[in-house]
């Protein structure tokens, strides 16, 4: 993508992001815990527990972060694992920290692993070890930092290291929305940007928005660009679908890499098993992408399953190609498989 498109992208969605758990729609359960944590720090009138948020990209990480901030009424830091190179840009960031602040990490399963480390203490004793000098010379000055509260970030929660997990007090993890959920999401959008949409339009997007609040907006937009262009600014159920038919998502929401690699799966692989990186290769794509992005919402529809062996499509995966699952083959009485 150009980068200004992605600019633009950028700048809708934040223009979108909810600011408080009022306006979050969806995630009942976590909405539910995570108000109680904050209630019971602000009783305390001490700083809440360290928080993990993890699930698939688009479902409202980051939304969650910033609202946790809003609503304990603290300044925000934001940084991201990758940009964390040294134990020293942790350093200094965690001391320029005051009192109370959020720090929100994202992408935390992509830091060093000496910044690692030093996190650990952070989170646990609110001080870090600066290392002074090199080789035999070298001594750690303990240095404080004031109580903070970590909002960390990851699409791959089992990439991290237990002893960092185990230092959150609170653990959330998102999945995909319902379609009433994300009708919701869908409206509230549309009213914000002044679009007004027919009975029943807000279903046609929901339903094919990848249970993912951040696709329900993308649609919700090209949707509005099509109806500006070709159908006199209109928005209803039937200009939805046929705007979402040139954009390539079907009924169930699947987009070009959901169906590139649930195809490649089962014409070229005949259904699996196969490795990741063999299927990646087959729609041109990283292997992080295909199962980060793709795979997650694959899995969730029951079309693809993840085994020690590989990649295999279910049956109801052929059928929503419109193809038929080659007979099981024989039972392996050898039993090696
Ligand atoms: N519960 C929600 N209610 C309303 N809008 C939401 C909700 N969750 C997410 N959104 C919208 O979806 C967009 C994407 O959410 P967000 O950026 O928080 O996702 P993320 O989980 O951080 O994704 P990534 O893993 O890619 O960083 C936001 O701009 C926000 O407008
Ligand atoms: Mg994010």
């Amino acid at each position: 993508m150009d980068p200004h498109a992605q600019d633009g992208e950028l700048l809708a969605e934040s223009a979108l992001r909810p600011s408080t758990l009022g306006e979050f729609a969806g995630q009942p359960r976590v909405s539910d815990q995570l108000s109680l944590v904050l209630d019971a720090a602000r009783h305390r009138g001490s700083v809440p527990d360290h928080v993990l948020l993890s699930g698939p990209p688009g479902l409202g990480k980051t939304t969650l972060a910033m609202i946790i901030a809003a609503e304990l009424g603290s300044p925000i830091r934001i940084s991201s694992g990758p940009a964390i190179q040294h134990a020293g840009d942790l350093a200094a960031i965690l001391s320029g920290l005051t009192e109370g602040e959020v720090f929100f990490l994202d992408e935390i399963h992509r830091m060093s692993r000496p910044a690692e480390e030093m996190l650990y203490l952070a989170m646990e004793d609110f001080r870090v070890d600066v290392v002074v000098g090199k080789g035999p010379g070298a001594t750690a000055i303990p240095l404080e930092i004031p109580p903070f509260t970590l909002v960390g970030a990851t699409t791959r929660a089992g990439l991290l290291p237990g002893p960092l997990r185990d230092r959150f007090g609170f653990t959330a993890q998102l999945d995909f929305y319902d379609t009433e959920a994300l009708r919701s999401i869908v409206r509230r959008s549309a009213s914000l940007l002044g679009i007004r949409l027919e009975g029943g339009t807000d279903e046609v997007i929901a339903s094919r928005s990848r249970g993912t609040p951040r696709i329900a907006n993308r649609l919700l937009r090209r949707v509005r660009d099509y109806a500006q262009v070709r159908a006199d600014g209109r928005l209803d159920p039937r200009t939805a679908i046929a705007a979402l038919e040139l954009y390539e998502v079907d009924e169930l929401g699947l987009d070009r890499l959901d169906r590139g690699v649930l195809s490649a799966l089962c014409e070229r692989f005949g259904g699996g098993p196969v490795g990741l990186s063999t299927l990646a290769m087959a729609v041109g794509e990283e292997a992080e992408t295909v199962e980060e992005v793709a795979e997650p919402f694959l899995v969730r529809q029951g079309f693809l399953m993840r085994t020690p062996r590989g990649r295999v499509a279910t049956p109801r995966g052929w059928a929503h190609l419109g193809l038929v699952a080659p007979q099981a083959s024989e039972p392996d009485l050898f039993g090696d498989g």
